[in-house]
Order: C-alpha cells, then structure tokens, then sequence
C-alpha cells in the first residue's frame, strides 16, 4: 500500500482500509495475492504482467472478470530451472487446470467475488458479490464520482498552439479540443496540470510581417490596419516577399533587427501577436477552454544559445555544411542551428522540453499535434533522454492525431476552396442545433420543451457538445470526415443523443419527486440483469478514467459514455421505476448513472442540460 499514497484523500483512506479504487484492481490484487501464495516462485521468475492477466469479460456468462494466468504460471513451472527448483514438490500442476484450481484455492478471503469456476483449459472465470457491487455503487450517490487512485503529478500539456498571423485551421481545432479533454481527465485524476499554448510568434516569417506592416500601414499605432483578417494580410505579404526583391531583402533586415530586440520591429510584432491573440481568443471563449497560458516559441528564444552550448558539451552536436545538427537516427537530424546561424522551430522545442522537465518540473510532459508531426516529436526526446534530462523519469508523450476531411473525403475546405474560418464553422454548428431544436418542439407529440430565452443557451451547448464529441468520438488518430448532419443525428453515437439520454434520466428522477437525501442510505437494486449490467459497467468509471490518462485516448469515455446511455436504455425498457415497489433501489440507479454520464460529458468538455 506503500507505493500507492496519494494526494487524493479520499482514495488514500480507501487504500488504507484495504479498498482499491478500481474493480479491476480490487480483483487484480485478490489474484496476486493468490498466485503468490500458491506458487511463491512465479513472482520471482517473471514480470507481473506475465502472469497476472486479469480482464473483463466479453460475454456476462463467463462471469464478470476472467484471469487467464493459468497458461502461462503452467509454463514456467514446467520451465526446467523452475522444476529443479520444485524437485520435491509433490503435487507440482500437471496441466494449467489444476494450476487454477491451486490459484482458486488460495483467494484470500474477501466480499469482492461471490465465486470462480474454471472453463475450457484454466480459465477462471470471475463473478463478481452483489452485494459488493450494490454497496460499491451507492458510495458514489454519496461522494459522486471518484478518479482512479494515483500519483499526482506535474504535468504540462503543450496543445492547441496555433501560429501568430495565421489563421487558424481544424488541425489546431482538433488540439484544442483533444488537448482540453486530457487536461480535464488528468485533472480529474489529481493531478496538477498546466496547459500550455506553445504559439509560433517567431522566426522567419516576422521578419515578412513587420515589412509589410511598417510599410503598407506606417502609422499602424494611431490608426491600426483593419488586418482582422489576418489571412489576406499574410497573403500579401508573401506575395511582395516572392515577387520583390528589394522587399525580400528588408524582411531578412527585419529578422535581424527584431532578434536583436529593437524597440521599433518589437512594437510591429506586437501588434501582430495582439490580433492574432484576438481571434484565438474568439475560438477559445466558444470552446470554454480556460487557462490556457501562452508561452510562445519567443518565450525560449533568449534561452536557446546556452541549450545549444550544452548540447554541444554533451557531444550530440555536429557540424554540417554550416549548420549545427543532432542525428537522431532519422532520415533527417534535428538542426540546433541553422547555416545563417539562426534557431528554428526544432532548437526552440528542444529549449521548451528542458524548460518544462527542469523548470517546471514536469513530470509528465504531453505534446497535442497531428500525425505529420510525429517524427519532429521522437527526436526531441530522443534528445531530451540523451542529454540526460529525463532522469528523474519523467515521461514525454506524444498525442498525434489524423485530419479532418470534408464531405468529399479530401481535407477539409468551404465551397469556395477557402479554408473554414474556425468560428463560423463553430457558429454554424449552433444555428443548425436552433433549427433541430425549434424543428423538435414544433413536431407534435414531441417532449422537448423549452421556453425561448432557454433556447440559445441550449443550442449553443448541443452545437459545441457536438463538434467536441464528433471528433473525440474516434481513435484520434483515424482522419475523419467532418459532417454537421452526422454529429447533429439524434439517433447516432453524437452529444446530442447522450444530451436527450442524460435529460431524459433527470426527467425521470423529477417525475419520482424524491429527494435526493431520501436515497441516502439505499443500495440500488441489483436482481434484474439489466440492472446488474448497468450497475457494473458504471463500476468501470475509474477504470476507464485510468487507461485514458494513460493512453491519452479520450474515445474511451465516449465509448463508455455511449456504452452507458444504452444500458440504461435497456434497463428502463425491462425495470419499472415510478411508482414500482423497487422505486427507491431504481432511483438510486437513476441517480448515479446520470451523475456520472455529467462528469464523463465534462471531461470531453461538454455540459449536459438538464432539461431538453
Ligand atoms: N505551432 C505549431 C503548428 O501550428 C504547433 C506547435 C506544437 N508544439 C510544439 N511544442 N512544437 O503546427
């Protein structure tokens, strides 16, 4: 229990009554324990993700869990070094069966499992107590939903990070909402989490912008330039960069200039960095995604040369046709400085990935980009590891993720070609969920009823719930194609279905008229199958929490969430609630099923209403 203190009070307390905060683990530890006494050589022979292999069951009537150690216990000990050392053991397992029934035979005492039986060549299939379950379950109508125990940790995430005087595109919509979500769900896990938006406001491309901007707007500071649409003002500087010389040659001046902190190139570049901020702004305020801080690639200029000084110190540095470079073995080395002797995109994220690890001391730092980026990432901490900055072993993840396609399968682009500006495509998602919602309560026979002031404010979070859950709803790293008809379809796997879903369950709860303190010392009732899978699969909350902090693959919890609004669709099609005998042991279920559906909602960063 040592090893697993936690910041968390409420899961320490648990670990220390001898409680795991997760089924699986709860089970997992039962059969360590068991294993271990049965057969005291295995641990010392082999990993423990060898020979404890606990996991859920596929079909409920193999039970609840399976542990499939046997075969591979049933090896090692038939392995010669380990039979030497069994010389003498009389009743030594023939087959993986009677390793099992050994394994069975050693469960320490406990009111998790109700019993075991062994199928086909040692499995044990595991089923769980139901009164466990029950009483597991209404611990969370009375402290509502727990994270898996863990660590706490400092971590940064480096997400979203679009580029100063560009608009931006889907790819860092996708970041934005993909990087929100694993902050939320670390968060939720206890940990301390710094989002970090890693903007480009550096490099080459200034040197283009304050040209331009100084001379095609001269007095920019009394009378600023309606360069609101940043994208036009980026084209026209590029064209007068490929077109004019002479222009070309001042913007390589301007760099200079700017690099070496002159006042006049500062305030240009300002200016610039405060419009772009503007706009980015505008997404963020839509996808309530607060506390994003900036730390831009300016941030680590001034911090780069002494980076580079000790790389070079530490032999990884080589020189190559002027440049500086640090093989990687990849197709391409890392440039630490380029053959004009200035630092680009790759010596700035070396110089952020120190600054996190050893400033910040990170202990977990989480990059959010797309795919193409990837091999730009496995360098950095290639290098990072090599400079020995990792020692305190800290993880480095990159989050990668596909493209966003349109309805024609190629990327995504308005009619017109143009790339889609961010916030219309966000706006558009709220007018159409208007017209769905005005459509609904003008259908007859409808239950959607809502009072016109209410109509905005639920249209504007069914539109965001389900541009956030079209996109986290995949393997993030499939490309997928965006569809407003698709993410809006009240019948698909969308935000909006699980908005009715949830609403629906809160409806259900208002009609009993129960108060809440009324439930407080009820155990759901657990008889019906249907609500023993319910029961159980809400059980997996922490679980499921756990392997997306891990893996970073927020689809989990839509896979759980969507999991969970048809089990209990199953559950109320066969259970009675209002006014059954059972109501109260029902409500509890009702109750806690939609607490948890809210906080799965809001680690993808959707609120749910509560009334549609
Ligand atoms: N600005 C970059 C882009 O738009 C993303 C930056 C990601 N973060 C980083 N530390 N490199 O592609």
């Amino acid at each position: 229990l040592g090893k697993r203190l936690t910041g968390n009070v409420k899961a320490l307390e648990e670990a220390a009554a001898g409680e795991e905060t997760t089924l699986i683990s709860a089970v997992t530890l039962l059969f360590e324990k068991a294993i271990a006494q049965a057969f005291p050589i295995v641990p010392e022979s082999l990993e423990k993700s060898r020979w404890l292999v606990v996991q859920a069951t596929s079909d409920a009537k193999h039970g609840d869990y399976q542990c499939n150690s046997a075969m591979a216990i049933h090896k090692i000990l038939k392995d010669k070094v380990v039979s030497h050392a069994l010389a003498g053991v009389a009743d030594a397992p023939k087959a993986p069966r009677d390793v099992s029934a050994r394994i069975v035979e050693c469960i320490p005492k406990n009111k998790v499992l109700l019993k075991t039986e062994i199928a086909g060549p040692g499995f044990i299939n595991i089923f769980l107590d139901p009164a466990f379950i029950a009483e597991s379950f209404a611990k969370i109508l009375k402290n509502g939903p727990q994270p898996p125990a863990s660590q706490p940790q400092e971590v940064v995430v480096d997400f979203s990070s679009p580029n100063i005087a560009k608009e931006m595109h889907v790819g860092h919509l996708r970041s934005t909402i993909i990087g929100e979500s694993i902050c939320r769900v670390l968060e939720f896990c206890g940990h301390r989490v710094h989002r970090i938006n890693h903007v480009g406001d550096w490099g080459t491309q200034f040197g283009m912008l304050i040209n331009h901007l100084r001379t095609a707007y001269p007095n920019f500071h009394e009378q600023p330039p309606n360069i609101s649409d940043l994208t036009t003002f980026y084209k026209e500087a590029k064209k007068r960069f490929d077109e004019d010389a002479e222009f070309k040659e001042a913007s390589r001046t301007s760099v200079v200039t700017l690099q070496a902190g002159d006042p006049y190139s500062l305030q240009c570049w300002k200016a610039l960095c405060d419009v772009s901020r503007i706009q980015f702004q505008m997404v963020y305020d839509r996808l309530e995604c607060a506390g994003l801080v900036e730390q831009g690639e300016s941030f680590y200029n001034s911090r780069i040369p002494d980076v580079v000084k000790e790389l070079t110190a530490k032999g990884m540095v080589e020189e190559s046709d002027g440049a500086k470079i640090i093989q990687c073995g990849k197709q391409f080395p890392l440039m630490a400085v380029k053959s004009d002797g200035g630092y680009g995109y790759d010596s700035t994220d070396l110089t952020a990935v120190k600054y996190r690890l050893q400033e910040m001391k990170a202990d977990r730092v989480i990059y959010v980009t797309d795919a193409g980026q990837s091999e730009h990432f496995e360098m950095i901490f290639h290098a990072a590891k090599r400079a020995g900055w990792c020692e305190g072993g800290a993880r480095l993840d990159h989050v990668p993720f596909g493209l966003v396609l349109g309805d024609d399968k190629k990327k995504f682009k308005t009619r017109s070609g143009e790339v889609t500006k961010l916030v219309d495509l966000l706006d558009e998602a709220v007018t159409r969920s208007l017209t769905h919602l005005r459509e609904r309560m003008n259908t007859e026979g409808s239950t959607t009823q809502m009072a016109e002031g209410d109509l905005e404010e639920a249209s504007r979070r069914i539109g965001y719930g389900c541009v956030k859950y079209a996109d986290l709803r995949q393997h993030r790293i499939s490309d997928y194609q965006f569809s407003y008809d698709k993410m809006l379809d009240l019948k698909g796997n969308t935000a909006v279905y699980l908005m009715y879903s949830y609403a629906r369950i809160t409806s259900i709860k208002a009609r009993a008229g129960v108060k809440l303190q009324d439930l407080a010392n009820v155990l759901p009732s657990v008889q019906h199958p249907k609500e023993y899978q319910l029961v159980l699969h809400i059980l997996k909350f922490p679980e499921v929490v756990e392997r997306v902090a891990d893996t970073l693959l927020p689809h989990l919890i839509c896979e759980f969430l969507y999991d969970t609004a048809e089990k209990f669709n199953d559950f109320y099609r066969d259970c009675h609630v209002i006014g059954d005998p059972l109501q109260s042991q029902r409500l509890v279920i009702c109750e806690v099923v939609a607490a948890v559906m809210k906080k799965g909602m809001s680690l993808l960063g959707i609120t749910p209403l509560e009334k549609i």
